[in-house]
């Protein structure tokens, strides 16, 4: 008896003290360190060279324990925190970094943010974006600026100044379950807009951190990939956007990849950390490892050059890198190395005057709320339109929204990326607002009986079918270590299973697919509005709807857009930023379980034209309510010589009734060339705004440089010094393209 009182007592200590620790932590660890220096300890520091000279001093006057916590996230005595934060995932992930009391050193304080400021000190949410896929859509270099100052803006409200995004790898295949998070498969684009986003945010001294370097395209295996790929391929196709964002963005730190590449795990990799990204692209920042499994060898991402790992010190621990001091395996100066690297971006930033003050008030005002709004409106993808759209402003009609997902808050995936968002405007609701005081009636549908759904669409005025995917179909996975091999011969995942991560197939749920099947041909008005995050396959049933749109997961206000575009409130004006292949096989391989993978030098549109393969919607791609003519394509700049720049102009025309905005695309062709080069590649593009009849003289332009092949053997960019052929027009697609020649000296 008295055992078992003791028992009792016990359990009740122990659930008492979880308590606590569950209250303290979810209650008060939220610490709003000052991010800014505080000046008065450093009377003379005034320029960027006395910044650097601090850091240095800092550095000499640290003992060895305090160097190694310059390069880690937190003590994992924070763990708890952590795990708390994370139940409470609208404050994870907050982690201060290499804060140091004695030496008056501000923390670094992360959060993730693609599509919004993750973390919220009060957690009330912050503004929700569509995701990353829908803004490449937009092909809006200016609009993905605005969003991400906004981000900045509320990551400083929280008392943050490291910010995990933008995410820019590539999309090699449309079955990778992070596809939502980036801008497409190109690198001209993904780099335009990478930039973009790195700026705004650093506008307000966050340091951006884009992710994840590198070749992390495939989401299930991400933790024991290998990614095996030639020099060439490296360099031309999955690292200009990263030069990009380092060297036009400027970008205060960068994310390692969790996968290998060509063996060796990305945060321990000496040619890309070291050889590639500092000496020769000349990085300046501070490098973090991505979350939990991307360390394994502590030495050698040391002697790598990775700078921090995160969000703990598993193996850049005090204990294990004093032994490997002690030991010879690495040199206090290669620590030192590193943590002047990171020491010095931070303090350049904690010293910068800030543009602003960061409050509270300014979470989801207005102005932000209405931005998500335009920036779902602006990604909206029109890909097919039988005369179906827009509908019409008539009264006394019955419009049935159709779907799983009709009324679903779907704003994307539940991984890193998540944002809590104030609120979410789903479809129906969307469009019901927009109905209401217009005497329509708008019927929800939840597609429970496809009978039933049936009949209602043959009654209808107006079909609206939402079809698509949620966080459990695709996005961010998370995968015990080693259940990725097993997994691969058994064609199913070991370890716990978590929502998200690839898609094993492209094509819908297969009740999509039937309820598409049955409204087939019920109704004139039809549209299927698709949400997800990349392409599908639409073979089944796209020669059998009238009218298609990609909503994407469009964010807070996507339900409202969609009812904009839907009845031409606005006109849609996004463009596909990855190419819809016309059936699986044409895309190149690719496996949600592989331990090894070869990524070849073409994928997407250089793909498909290469080798001639029809597609089904092309790169660059997306329908308008108005028509848009090109015409007289000028190439002013007929010869340039290597350091030149070319230039075209180009008219387009607003031919229809409706005022709206095209995204006009160049394109430089390589049919001359004498080594295998793609047919053609994005080199510009920009969005014009015209009214009906309006027509506007658009210039072009790209830096020769920017046309350069990797040479391997000479270990060198090279132009060729032969005519290329240069395109302008409304898609990748031969037809939409106007076509000029031009010759580099
Ligand atoms: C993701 C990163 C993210 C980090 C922190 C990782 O699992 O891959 O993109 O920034 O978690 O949440």
């Amino acid at each position: 008896m008295i055992k078992l009182m003791k028992y009792l007592l016990g359990a009740v200590l122990v659930l008492a003290l979880a308590l606590l620790v569950f209250l303290y932590f979810t209650a008060y660890d939220y610490p709003m360190y000052p991010l800014k220096a505080d000046k008065s300890k450093f009377p003379n520091v005034h320029t960027e060279g006395d910044v650097e000279q601090l850091a240095v001093d800092l550095i000499n006057q640290m003992t060895i324990d305090e160097k190694i916590e310059q390069l880690y996230g937190e003590p994992i005595t924070k763990g708890a925190k952590l795990g708390i934060n994370l139940l409470y995932l609208n404050r994870f992930p907050h982690i201060y970094s290499g804060r140091n009391e004695r030496l008056n050193i501000p923390p670094f304080v992360l959060s993730d943010g693609p599509r919004g400021a993750r973390v919220s000190k009060d957690r009330i949410g912050t503004t929700n974006f569509p995701v990353g896929m829908s803004r490449g859509a937009s092909w809006d270099v200016d609009l993905e600026s605005r969003i991400n100052e906004v981000i900045a803006i509320e990551m400083r409200a929280n008392g943050v100044n490291y910010a995990a995004t933008p995410c820019i790898n590539l999309l090699r295949h449309p079955g990778w379950g992070r596809a939502q998070e980036t801008y497409g498969e190109d690198p001209w684009l993904l780099g335009e807009l990478g930039v973009a986003a790195t700026l705004a945010i650093q506008k307000h001294n966050v340091m951006a951190c884009p992710k994840h370097f590198a070749l992390n395209s495939i989401e299930n295996s991400r933790f024991v990939i290998d990614v095996q790929l030639d020099e060439r391929t490296l360099r031309e196709v999955y690292l200009p956007h990263f030069k990009k964002v380092v060297q036009v963005g400027n970008a205060a730190s960068l994310m390692t990849a969790y996968n290998k590449v060509q063996g060796e795990y990305a945060s321990e990799n000496h040619h890309l950390l070291t050889e590639i990204l500092r000496d020769e692209w000349g990085f300046k920042g501070f490098l973090t490892s991505d979350w939990f499994f991307a360390v394994y060898d502590g030495v050698a991402s040391i002697k790598a050059g990775l700078n921090v790992e995160m969000p703990f010190g598993q193996q850049y621990d005090n204990k294990k890198l004093k032994k490997a001091l002690s030991e010879g395996e690495i040199q206090e100066s290669e620590i030192d190395t590193l943590v002047t690297e990171t020491l010095t971006t931070r303090l350049k930033y904690a010293f910068a005057e800030d543009p602003m003050e960061y409050n509270q008030s300014l979470i989801a005002n207005p102005e932000s709320v209405a931005l998500s709004k335009e920036a779902a409106e602006k990604g909206m993808v029109l890909l097919k339109n039988d005369d179906v759209l827009p509908f019409s402003q008539s009264k006394n009609k019955t419009i049935a929204v159709i779907g799983a997902l009709a009324d679903v808050e779907n704003t994307g995936d539940h991984g890193s990326s998540n944002s809590l968002a104030p609120y979410v405007i789903t479809p129906y609701t969307g469009i019901k607002n927009y109905h209401s005081g217009r005497g329509n009636e708008v019927i929800l549908d939840n597609a429970a009986d496809l009978n039933a759904s049936k009949l209602l669409a043959e009654k209808a005025d107006e079909v609206i079918l939402v079809v698509g995917y949620t966080y459990i179909d695709e996005g961010e996975y998370l995968i015990s270590t080693d259940g990725a091999t097993e997994s691969a011969k058994q064609g199913k995942l070991v370890g716990p299973k978590v929502d998200g991560g690839d898609r094993e197939n492209l094509k819908l749920r297969a009740e999509d697919e039937a309820m598409i099947e049955a409204l087939a041909g019920t109704n004139t008005n039809l549209v299927v509005v698709y949400v997800g995050g990349s392409g599908i396959d639409m073979s089944a049933w796209d020669n059998s709807v009238p009218a298609i749109l990609f909503a994407w997961y469009s964010g807070m206000e996507g339900g409202n857009a969609l009812a904009n575009v839907l009845y031409g409130e606005v006109n849609p004006s996004g463009k596909l930023p990855f190419s819809i292949a016309k059936q699986e096989s044409d895309y190149p391989y690719f496996t949600p379980y592989a331990e090894e993978i070869t990524y070849g030098y073409y994928h997407g549109y250089t793909l498909f034209h290469k080798k001639n393969i029809e597609v089904a919607y092309p790169f660059g791609f997306g329908l308008s309510y108005t028509n848009y003519s090109y015409s007289d394509l000028n190439v002013l700049s007929t010869e340039v010589n290597e350091d030149g720049t070319l230039e075209v102009q180009v008219t387009v025309s607003n031919t229809g009734a409706m005022a709206g905005e095209e995204v006009v695309q160049m394109y430089v062709g390589f049919g001359n060339s004498a080594v295998d080069r793609p047919v053609k590649l994005l080199r510009d593009f920009v969005r014009v705004a015209l009214q009906p009849g309006e027509s506007q003289t658009v210039t072009m332009d790209v830096s020769v440089q920017d046309l350069a092949w990797y040479n391997p053997d000479a270990k060198q960019w090279q132009v060729e010094k032969m005519s290329h052929e240069v395109y302008v027009g409304a898609s990748s697609a031969k037809p939409d393209l106007l076509k000029g020649h031009f010759q580099v000296k």
